[in-house]
């Protein structure tokens, strides 16, 4: 299943397009690396809903958030409407977010626990329209400074830099005291102990040496940070009044959006606005942060597990809502999920990630009626029927454990779990191919498997 290639996309024009996305993050400083995406590639048009599944540490979460770019993909593109993600300002990014939001796993802990209901929803809004009001340079230069000045601390050169030189930093100053201690005790007093305390001096300087470049570029980047926070006030005055003077009309346009957003996903606005999170159960905070992700208005909203932390009944009025607020706005979603069931019922296409990877993209009866992948059929046959007639220990159970995304597998990265793995599957990754159906059509199935399922495997 560990499939690449994007011919499953389509010509026609998408709201989001996303090719190639590749997501790696390092592991310490030992080179390795976590495979986490690799190659994963998928469209969505307007007013279409996404299923993404697969099981607990596939790699949906990180797709999602490298489509928001936090963090940024290691590779590929996002495309928004046509509009490369890759390379945009800051600001250009922000007004971006804007027309895609997400929504998150855990209704409770993705709201502020400090903020009302009211900035909570208004959030969006309020960072939109101070992002309105250009920053003076010397803002400007301290928000870069301070970026740079982190992502120096964190670059894995300077962290090897300082380990070496306090490691030989270390060592000078044990043996400068080691010799000080057994030095004559007439030479007490005198800087070379002796005799011997002269080379730990001189392996102190040569740490000293190795950790100049960090003092050097740390103290500089104190000095200038230090003059540009004592600057700040004054060059941000004309920002802070132009804020000040629109801040009422603002706010009371907000007033009104939040409430009418609050009131869209069943809240009643008066009573919540002025609550605090955990006064509202887990599927009213899950509407609140549908609330949140409404409130610009987005083309596209990334829904990771917005309801496997509800209750059965909570999930149907959350999935209900959000059926609802997709025909009403014309609103394209993403819906990240390990309950193939789920998908099912809300999703126009599907896509089965497995370890990394794309094994299968397909409409949803499609999927379920003939899988072509080993894999879907493991995780479709994990679903309960509620037959009482049906032995639930009769299902298909995958073998093994998930391998690790820092080394996995060569080939076809299902093939350690798979009953139909040959050796081509060791040897060969399979690439994306049509199964069924015309391409760009609806009906369209692909699989990427050197040896997919036919008839006689779904009977
Ligand atoms: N910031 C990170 N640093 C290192 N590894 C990470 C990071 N974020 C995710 N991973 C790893 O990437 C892989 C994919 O994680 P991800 O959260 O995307 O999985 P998931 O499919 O969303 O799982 P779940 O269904 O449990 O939410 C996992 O192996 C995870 O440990
Ligand atoms: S048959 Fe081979 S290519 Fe297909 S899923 Fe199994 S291991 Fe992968
Ligand atoms: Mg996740």
């Amino acid at each position: 299943m560990a499939g690449s290639g994007s011919v499953h996309l389509r010509e026609r024009d998408s709201v989001l397009r996303v090719e190639h996305l590749t997501v790696e993050f390092p592991v310490g400083t030992s080179g390795a690396k976590v495979h986490a995406v690799s190659d994963v590639s998928f469209d969505i048009m307007k007013g279409e809903t996404l299923g993404v599944v697969g099981e607990s540490g596939c790699g949906k979460s990180t797709t999602g958030k490298a489509i928001m770019r936090v963090p940024p993909p290691t590779k590929g593109s996002v495309l928004l409407e046509g509009q490369d993600l890759e390379g945009l300002s800051a600001n250009e990014l922000r007004e971006v977010r804007g027309r895609l939001q997400m929504i998150f796993q855990d209704p409770i802990s993705s709201l502020n626990p400090r903020r009302t209901i009211r900035d909570i929803v208004a959030e969006p809004l309020t960072v939109q329209w101070l992002e309105g009001f250009p920053r003076s340079p010397v803002s400007t230069a301290w928000r870069r400074l301070t970026s740079a000045m982190t992502a120096g601390a964190r670059h894995p050169i300077a962290g090897r830099l300082a380990r070496v030189g306090l490691l030989i930093f270390f060592i000078g100053f044990l043996l400068f005291v080691a010799s000080t201690a057994l030095a004559d005790p007439d030479d007490f007093g005198r800087r070379d102990g002796g005799g011997g305390a002269s080379l730990g001096e001189w392996i102190m300087t040569a740490g000293g040496v190795v950790l100049l470049p960090l003092i050097v570029v740390g103290a500089v980047g104190a000095v200038l940070w230090a003059v540009l926070v004592l600057l700040m006030p004054l060059a941000s005055l004309p920002r802070t009044l132009k804020i000040r003077s629109q801040q009422k009309a603002f706010d009371a346009e907000t007033e009104t959006r939040v409430a009418a957003a609050l009131e869209e996903v069943g809240i009643p606005a008066d009573l919540s606005m002025p609550k605090m999170p955990h006064e509202f159960s887990g599927g009213q905070a899950q509407r609140i942060s549908i609330a949140r992700a409404l409130i610009l208005e987005p083309e596209v909203i990334i829904c990771d597990e917005p309801v496997s932390a509800l209750d059965v009944s909570v999930q149907a009025q959350v999935l209900n809502l959000l059926e609802d607020l997709k025909a009403k706005y014309g609103i394209s979603l993403m819906f990240i999920a390990h309950d193939l069931a789920v998908v099912k019922n809300i999703s126009d296409r599907v896509v089965v990630m497995y370890l990394g990877k794309t094994c299968e993209v397909a409409a949803p009866d499609a999927l379920y009626a003939a899988p072509r992948h080993p894999y879907t059929q493991v995780l479709m046959s994990a679903i309960p029927v509620p037959d009482p007639l049906i032995d639930p220990r009769s299902a298909r159970v995958i073998s093994g454990e998930l391998p690790s995304p820092i080394t996995p597998p060569s080939g076809c990265r299902f093939r350690t779990r798979c009953p139909r793995a040959t050796e081509l599957c060791t040897r060969a990754e399979p690439v994306m191919t049509l199964a069924a159906g015309s391409p760009g059509e609806s009906d369209a199935h692909y699989v990427a498997c050197h040896h997919p399922l036919t008839e006689e495997d779904w009977s």
